[in-house]
């Protein structure tokens, strides 16, 4: 970005005095009803107040072995995603992680100030390398660096997210405090903000796990992009328990998810949804719940299979993204490398 701009793009901030959102989403496969719920529905509510940064985490993504041709589309479907689910390009900075080299530099950096105890803490790694047994890399160890760095590239004051990722901002607190400390005042210290509802979806076939794009049984998890037949389909063979009557309550994972879920889409608390289902069973319920989320997904397939027939309108929105984020980027990259000592060379 040019000085001019960035220095306007400063004032007006100094202006309006809108805090900075920052969060991203891993390209690892097709986005899922999880992610919209704890994550994509927020970022379109925020949009209006503050200055939102929203990236596509392709770099996140390499932590799992992926194909490459598969991971260059998920990339660009992710950014379809993100607009069609109503995120403006005009009102967010839209990028993907790998356009900005600054996400790795302050990784590196940071690293040096994040200890291994604190690491093998992450329960995310325990999981993934429990999953990933042949594939335990470095990258998945320090993942939650790369994430730190995200953030606090961008002096980010909330990051939303679902309840997954709790540890990962506690991290991020605990390594900008750190920095601050030695330092001096160089990062925001980011919150995260955790929505009370759909903050985590479980899985329809195993509801004691989460739901996640990487699931290998696709009946577990709702894409964003199924088809009204595929989202009815699974919601109907959606894992519930013996009982029958549709109610919250303990050891019922399955019920309570689909409460869940159809709370999030109608507005009704659980005993209106209680009331609502008396005497109706397990299967009318699913179909309830099927049909609702059929109905709110419709309009961002449309569009999403619009923005994806103009593969060129999408790199002008990614290019545009890294532009701005980088100009962002480097400020406090170089801030950080004057504070810790490193020579830098005046252009
Ligand atoms: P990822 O790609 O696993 O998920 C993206 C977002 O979706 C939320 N989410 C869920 N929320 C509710 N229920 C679920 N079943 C569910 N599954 C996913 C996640 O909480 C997340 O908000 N580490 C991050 C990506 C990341 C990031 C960042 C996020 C990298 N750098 C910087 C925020 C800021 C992740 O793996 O998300």
């Amino acid at each position: 970005m040019k000085d001019q701009e960035q220095k306007e793009q400063k004032e007006q901030k100094e202006q309006t005095g809108r805090q900075t959102i920052f969060s991203g989403i891993q390209p690892s496969g097709i986005l899922t009803l999880g992610n919209y719920l704890g994550a994509l529905k927020n970022w379109v509510m925020l949009q209006d107040s503050y200055d939102c940064i929203y990236c596509v985490v392709d770099m996140h993504a390499l932590t799992v072995r992926q194909v490459p041709a598969e991971l260059r589309r998920h990339a660009y479907e992710a950014l379809a995603v993100y607009i069609a689910c109503g995120i403006d390009p005009d009102k967010c900075i839209l990028f993907v992680q790998s356009h900005v080299p600054a996400h790795a530099e302050l990784s590196w950096i940071l690293s040096c100030y994040t200890m291994f105890g604190e690491l093998s803490r992450m329960t995310q790694f325990k999981d993934k390398s429990a999953k990933n047994t042949d594939n335990i890399n470095a990258g998945l160890f320090t993942y939650p660096v790369l994430m730190a760095a995200d953030i606090l590239l961008y002096q980010a004051n909330l990051v939303p997210v679902g309840d997954d990722q709790r540890q990962h901002i506690e991290i991020t607190r605990d390594i900008a405090e750190r920095f601050n400390g030695i330092y001096g005042p160089t990062f925001t210290v980011p919150e995260g903000y955790i929505p009370t509802t759909g903050m985590r979806i479980m899985s329809l076939t195993e509801p004691e796990k989460k739901m996640s794009k990487s699931d290998d049984n696709i009946n577990a998890y709702i894409s964003i992009l199924d088809s009204r037949d595929a989202i009815m389909r699974k919601f109907r063979r959606a894992v519930t328990d013996s009982e029958s009557s549709v109610r919250r309550g303990e050891g019922k994972d399955g019920i309570n998810n689909l409460m869940k879920i159809y709370s999030c889409f109608t507005g009704k608390d659980d005993s209106e949804i209680e009331a609502l289902f008396e005497g109706r069973g397990y299967g009318e319920f699913k179909t309830a719940v099927g049909e609702v989320v059929a109905d709110a997904l419709a309009p961002v397939k449309t569009r999403y299979d619009e923005l994806m027939s103009d593969k060129s309108y999408l790199e002008g929105i990614m290019k545009r993204g890294a532009e701005s984020a980088a100009g962002i980027a480097a400020r406090t990259l170089s801030r950080v490398y004057r504070k810790i000592g490193f020579t830098q060379i005046k252009n």
